[in-house]
């Protein structure tokens, strides 16, 4: 296992720590979260810890299930008492950027229906000003090169996201476009700019979403209030 590696699993093994009996928790995506989901499911085995995963893609729900994890969806339940999830970039304000693994549509629809949000990164995540990781869009495919042309024309640098030259999808079936901002100097002001894009479904802005972040650092995770 590499150094982060070993970092993400620490941030995973002390956030499910957060988790109490007979609590509803949903389950961010990622491969930090997939420590995490890990770690609860070893919970779950070894305390009979009862609880129910709301899971934000589905490989966060197989993953789960594999390990006797039950989850519900999102309409299934009445509320969420807690989130934990990873992301790409959180600043100095704990505003941050995620979508790196093109699970933030339904990731963001479970943020802002849970009562607490907690975010788990590895140190390298931690940054000063947003925007060097590339904003991910999530996008209706109908159109999306004429948006695709929009963004361009705002200098927004978009790139759509491709692998084995097919577009990447989302458990959705829209398209990624990342923008290559190098920095944000106005989370609040892009993040309006975008929701008003017509063909954009979401893009990886949370901003004022989360009230816990856990940081892997090398003497080991710190838990930051937001
Ligand atoms: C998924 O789309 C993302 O929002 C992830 O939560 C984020 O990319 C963090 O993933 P890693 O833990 O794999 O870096």
């Amino acid at each position: 296992m590499t150094k982060q590696d070993e970092l993400k699993q620490l941030v995973g093994q002390e956030a499910v720590k957060f988790i109490e009996d007979g609590m509803i928790v949903g389950l961010g995506t990622g491969s930090t979260v997939k420590f995490m989901v890990d770690a609860l499911g070893k919970r779950v085995a070894d305390e009979q810890l009862s609880i129910v995963g709301v899971p934000t893609s589905q490989r966060t729900k197989e993953q789960a299930a594999g390990l006797g994890i039950p989850t519900k969806g999102l309409d299934e339940v009445d509320h969420i008492d807690l989130t934990i999830d990873g992301a790409d970039q959180i600043d100095k304000n704990f505003q941050g950027i995620k979508g790196g693994g093109a699970a933030h549509l339904w990731e963001k629809i479970v943020a802002i229906n849970s009562t607490k949000n907690m975010w788990i990164v590895d140190k390298s995540k931690m940054v000063d000003q947003l925007g060097s990781f590339p904003l991910p869009l999530e996008v209706i495919p109908y159109g999306s090169q004429q948006l695709f042309k929009r963004l361009e024309k705002q200098g927004f640098n978009p790139v759509f996201r491709m692998k084995n030259n097919n577009y990447v999808t989302t458990d959705s079936n829209n398209y990624l476009i990342d923008l290559h901002l190098h920095k944000i100097d106005n989370p609040k002001e892009l993040a309006l700019t975008l929701d008003q894009m017509t063909g954009i479904v979401e893009h990886g802005l949370f901003l004022n979403i989360v009230n816990t972040v856990i940081v892997g650092e090398d003497d080991g995770p710190k838990v930051l209030q937001a």
